[in-house]
């Protein structure tokens, strides 16, 4: 369904004026939006939603003024101004006076709690921003906002701008004006209102004003000494993006705020940064190395924005990808530079684009360019197509166009649409225009269809040639699909346009990963290959690639998966985090997907033995100056061994726990940051009520968010089908934040144990949990985790319910979920006798 607004009508100019009141969690409004009309009109429609209008008006010059009646359309989220005689072309003013709610829904303008008070807040992408106040909701619909604010005396106000006025009256009020905006989508515009503290450090050498920027990072009362980390890598980003684009941020400030309560991660509002407490704050007493890289990796993605998405702005969000993709992809160059001891980019390849492979293996996945309509559609499309299959596309145009071009290419693009909206294919053309090759051709299929190719190598004789197809999860989803799409794939140096290529080579193809592809090699090739991973002869990113093409060859059935398990055993001398972290999650899908066998404890085993020497090289203590990304291996490592039940490891861990957590004497022996999530997932996975209880009240009495959230996870672990059943409440508790609840039903359904009580529980509190989070960023997390189930029984179940329980908002995600069931039910009846018999002899 399309939804646009009619053309006629275009606003210029806002004047916002906003009261929230934070004790009766209302607000009440005043607009003056300047429009011009192209045609004359006896109508004007604009989005709104959930506001009360109180009047309408249109002005135009001093002479004329004409009241207006409105007329909602809940569905299509809009008011109708009618007015009484047609209103003529050119310019004029709409008057609106309204009043509105402050929700606890993490949408629109919304109420979010600290201690025993509130602040008011906003989160408008993609389309909440007429929530706040009614207005023109599209990205394309750019115009200057100048924002004024009445707040009590005690807070502050902060939006995209600097304040530029502020008055007090008599009963205690603030009245804060900021400074106009650029020319900018709704979207972007935030407002803030609470108890604050900041720090800041300007971002250009020298002082603050005269053209330089000062980049603040807020939090509630008492945590601004956790923002530093965010400072420090704000502005070393900014100052990343403002060489590598060639173009200065606009504004004179840079803020970033903590929000106790936030629908997504992240939010890149232009100059007012809105971030989940965990996605920005750093405790170094209580903060791991994974939550400073994360940390680290969102403010990188939120910065880039501020070019990529912010200065110039996709036309419709048919082309979302070019904000969300660019961003997950513009991001590693970023914290590549800052942390080099990262490694980022070879960590890219077991998450963007391993990710992106996952998903788009489904027949039910879309194009990167997808048409939506209406805000259900919009929402489910910040999926992991936008963003992480976009970011790999990138990759492969960055490294097949060269560096250099690719850059100068972007700086020609932004320069071009600054301040305005643009296509996929505007970017091609810069490309283009800047590298003298064919992007536009190359990348078609890329962006327009959905799914990748498989190369096979065939031989035939002396013969040996390269042959793409789309590749599939499951031979039952290949066979539904029948897609012939041929792919212009970059490859070792050669572009690859056609179903079929002749290849002399014998090394490994996609070298370094570049390429969106997988490669299905014949035996004896791949035995080669295999023994120059023995010998130490390929890079991490091709050990890794081997690995996972040889997992997922099993998962679509075009390989034995004991021809998988059996390559895995030669990586047990491998030493790089980013190669276990993609062997780690391609077993963990296998042993999710045996776990109710009864061989099971065999693979156990066999998850043992892949394990063992690493965890015993990385051991339990840091080594002083180790390597940021050894941080991580040890505690994979630890935990990998852990779960498939290393007996010396779980005990090791629960006497940490003795030792460490807050209830044993005076909490001697703290836990390392980097080692609690080991801890508390093998003290929970190994525990009963007595630990439930601990982990419980640790979670209420913390107030760090990242702690929260490996407690909150650890909740999810245990076997006891009586405790989870208490996780599960637990989660929809006082105790837990909205943001938060997700997170624990999440780790539950992800439990084998937990499975089928997370799905009861979803469907008993349906209404609730439709109601808190429909239409939310993370709504979809409700369905998605049941890719899990194993059985064609579970996919009728969720079908039935679904068809009860229509839910536009997850359709897509519905119909991934029940194709990845069916795909795993194939793949476990196709090849549970061969993995059983080669578990038997490991
Ligand atoms: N623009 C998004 C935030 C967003 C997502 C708003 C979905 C509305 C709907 C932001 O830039 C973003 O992508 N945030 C990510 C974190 C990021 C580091 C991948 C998020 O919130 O998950
Ligand atoms: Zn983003």
């Amino acid at each position: 369904m399309t939804v646009r607004l009619p053309a006629h009508v275009k606003p210029e100019r806002y004047e916002i004026f906003l009261k929230p009141d934070l004790i009766g969690f209302s607000f009440e409004g005043e607009e003056t939006i300047s429009l011009v009309l192209s045609k004359p009109t006896k109508e004007i429609t604009l989005h709104s939603a959930e506001i009360d209008i109180k009047s309408a008006e249109w002005i135009k010059g001093s002479q004329e003024s004409i009241g207006g009646r409105v007329e909602y359309n809940k569905k299509a989220e809009t008011a109708t101004f009618i007015f009484p005689k047609s209103l003529k072309t050119g310019k004029g003013e709409l008057k609106i006076k309204f009043s509105g709610i402050l929700n606890d829904k993490m949408r629109g303008f919304y109420r979010s709690k600290y201690g025993e008070k509130h602040m008011a807040t906003t989160q408008f992408e993609s389309t909440d921003a007429r929530r706040a106040f009614p207005s023109f909701d599209e990205p394309n619909q750019k115009a200057i906002f100048d924002v004024t604010l009445m707040i009590p005396g005690n807070t502050v106000a902060i939006s995209n701008t600097v304040e530029s006025v502020v008055k007090e009256d008599e009963a205690g009020w603030k009245v804060v004006k900021f400074a106009p905006t650029p020319k900018m989508s709704t979207y972007l515009l935030a407002f803030i209102v609470g108890e604050f503290e900041y720090i800041e450090a300007p971002l250009r050498q020298g002082s603050a004003g005269q053209g330089n920027t000062m980049v603040r990072v807020f939090t509630t009362p008492g945590k601004k000494d956790q923002a530093k980390f965010a400072l420090d890598v704000a502005v070393k980003c900014m100052k990343y993006y403002e060489d590598y684009f060639d173009i200065k941020y606009p504004l004179p400030v840079l803020d970033m705020i903590a929000i106790p309560d936030f629908a997504a991660g992240a939010m890149e509002n232009w100059g007012a940064v809105t971030y989940r407490e965990s996605t920005l704050l750093i405790d170094e007493e209580k903060s791991s190395s994974a939550n400073k890289q994360w940390v680290a990796m969102v403010i990188a993605h939120e910065l880039a924005h501020q070019w990529f998405g912010n200065l110039v702005t996709m036309e419709w969000w048919t082309h979302l990808w070019l904000n969300e993709g660019f961003a997950s992809f513009i991001e590693y160059l970023a914290i590549d530079e800052i942390f080099p001891e990262y490694d980022i980019w070879t960590q890219f390849i077991s998450t963007e684009l391993a990710d992106a492979f996952s998903l788009d293996a489904l027949k039910n996945t879309h194009p990167i360019e997808v048409e939506v309509g209406d805000p259900a559609e919009i929402s489910e499309i910040f999926d992991r197509i936008s963003y992480s299959k976009g970011a790999s596309v990138l990759r492969m145009l960055w490294k097949y166009l060269g560096e250099k071009d690719f850059r100068d290419g972007l700086r020609h693009y932004l320069k071009r649409h600054q301040y305005g909206n643009a296509s996929t294919e505007d970017l091609w053309k810069a490309l283009e225009e800047v590298s003298g090759k064919p992007v536009g051709k190359i990348m078609a299929n890329w962006t327009s269809k959905s799914g990748h190719p498989l190369i096979r190598v065939q031989r035939t004789g002396n013969r040996q040639q390269l042959i793409q197809e789309r590749f599939f999860i499951s031979p039952i989803s290949k066979r539904e699909s029948k897609d012939n799409t041929i792919w212009s794939i970059p490859i070792n140096g050669k572009l690859m346009d056609k179903k079929s290529m002749e290849w002399t080579g014998n090394g490994k193809l996609n070298l370094g990963e570049v390429s969106l592809v997988r490669v299905d090699y014949p035996h004896q090739y791949l035995k080669s290959l295999e023994s120059q991973v023995k010998l130490g002869k390929l890079g991490a990113s091709d050990r890794l690639g081997l690995i996972r093409d040889s997992f997922d060859l099993a998962q679509s059935g075009n390989s034995p998966t004991t021809l998988a398990l059996e390559l895995a055993k030669s990586y047990i001398n491998e030493t790089d985090y980013i190669v276990w972290s993609e062997l780690t999650g391609q077993l963990s899908q296998l042993d999710n997907l045996l776990a109710l066998e009864d061989f099971y404890p065999k693979f156990q085993a066999y998850g043992r033995e892949v394990y063992s020497k690493i965890a015993a090289k990385m051991g339990w203590d840091k080594r002083s100056g180790e390597k940021h990304t050894d941080s991580l291996l040890r505690a994979m490592a630890l935990y990998q061994l852990g779960k498939y039940g290393e007996l010396g490891i779980i005990r090791e861990a629960q006497e940490r726990f003795k030792k460490g957590s807050p209830r044993s004497a005076g909490g001697a022996g703290r836990i390392e940051p980097d080692l609690r999530g080991v801890v508390y997932n093998l003290v929970a996975g190994n525990g009963g009520q007595k630990e439930w209880n601990s982990l419980v009240k640790m979670y209420k009495e913390e107030d760090n968010q990242q702690e929260k959230d490996r407690l909150g996870r650890s909740l999810g672990l245990f076997k006891s089908k009586t405790l989870l059943k208490r996780s599960l409440e637990f989660a929809i508790s006082k105790d837990v934040r909205f943001q938060n609840t997700l997170g624990i039903i999440v780790s539950v359904w992800g439990n084998s144990e937990g499975r089928y009580l997370a799905w009861e529980f979803i469907k008993k509190n349906w209404k609730m949990l439709k109601e808190r989070y429909a239409g939310g960023h993370y709504f979809t997390r409700v369905f998605s985790p049941a890719g899990e189930f194993t059985k064609v029984s579970d996919a009728k179940d969720i079908e039935e319910f679904v068809k009860k329980n229509p839910t536009p908002e997850a359709e897509r995600t519905i119909a991934q979920t029940l194709e990845r069931i069916y795909a795993n039910s194939e793949w476990l009846k196709r090849d549970k006798e061969g993995i059983k018999r080669f578990l038997g002899k490991v």
